[in-house]
């Protein structure tokens, strides 16, 4: 698919795979991926980009290591929970890898590989209201990330994201894929704006999700660790190493805002209004979206 708000549209930028949209780049082989050996005790952390992942990640970590935060701050993110799709550390790091395994993918889960199916591995699914999403989404890919080539503007970006034409959209596909399971046994659904309203409880909601029994104190440690300016700070989750390997802008943050609502400051209400016919016609009737914190 080639598109005029990227790289003023002469090369193709997007390719589609069964309904969804993927760089051309990226992931560069989407069939090579079914192969792969999936173990049942495997845990994974399925997202849409830009709704959590990386929170989720850390505190999954920290709830399948006793809370021990002095660990955590040892090994990048990106090592202790890999990228399932993204070729660091890659297949063959994340076959090697000692069980259990904790895996991040942004693939929607239709495209998570079929041996899941029987090996019925723990997902937990995160995700967040769309516009608050998408301005997370153009600030990461557009303002943070080197390699991107936008030439269009902001509006553009909502645009293509409610047209599904960004990576791993449609969103609205990706998100009612993991509605339409959140009853299953080895699947739990969280939603960022949750983690917002009570921190606590949710991760206690993982911590029995994953059979981990923890004591107040160990919530407490990992409450603290997992709060958005300990995070900011954190060298291990806060994509500051992006910096140095030249792939982000000195400026930006990955942990850039964190708060329920900042669309408020960046949406215009012809937007506004596009997203809000997003949600009342492309998701499931009892979808909740939350998109201020009440
Ligand atoms: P903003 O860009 O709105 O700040 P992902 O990890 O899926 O890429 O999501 C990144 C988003 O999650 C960013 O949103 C980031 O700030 C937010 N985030 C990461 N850690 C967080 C935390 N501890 N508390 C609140 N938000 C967090």
């Amino acid at each position: 698919v080639t598109l005029p708000e990227y790289d003023n549209g002469t090369k193709p930028y997007l390719k589609i795979y069964r309904d969804y949209f993927f760089l051309v780049d990226f992931p560069r082989d989407l069939k090579s991926i079914p192969p792969f050996e999936v173990r049942e005790d495997d845990i994974w952390i399925s997202t849409f980009p830009k709704s959590g992942t990386t929170w989720v990640q850390e505190i999954v970590y920290l709830v399948m290591n006793n809370a021990d935060t002095g660990k955590a701050l040892q090994t990048t993110i990106e090592r202790r929970v890999p990228f399932f799709e993204y070729p660091i550390p890659g297949f063959k790091a994340i076959s090697a890898m000692p069980s259990p395994r904790l895996i991040k993918s942004h693939l929607p889960l239709s495209l998570l590989p079929d041996q899941m199916k029987a090996k019925k591995p723990k997902i937990i699914y995160v995700y967040r209201n769309p516009k608050d999403t998408v301005v997370s989404y153009y600030e990461f890919l557009v303002k943070f990330l080197t390699y991107t080539k936008f030439t269009g503007k902001f509006e553009d970006f909502c645009r293509l994201f409610t047209e599904g034409k960004v990576l791993c959209g449609p969103w609205w596909k990706h998100v009612t894929e993991a509605w339409a399971r959140r009853h299953e046994d080895n699947f739990l659904l969280l939603c960022y704006e949750d983690l917002q309203a009570d921190l606590d409880k949710n991760v206690r909601i993982v911590a029995e999700f994953l059979g981990k029994s923890l004591t107040d104190e160990q919530v407490a440690r990992i409450v603290k660790h997992c709060s958005f300016d300990s995070m900011k700070n954190n060298n291990t989750v806060n994509y500051e190493w992006f910096k140095r390997k030249g792939l982000a802008r000195k400026e930006p943050k990955f942990l850039r805002n964190g708060k329920v609502g900042d669309w408020k400051n960046h949406l215009s209400p012809d937007i506004v209004k596009q997203f809000d016919e997003i949600v009342a016609t492309k998701l499931p009737m009892d979808f909740p979206i939350k998109d201020t914190l009440s």
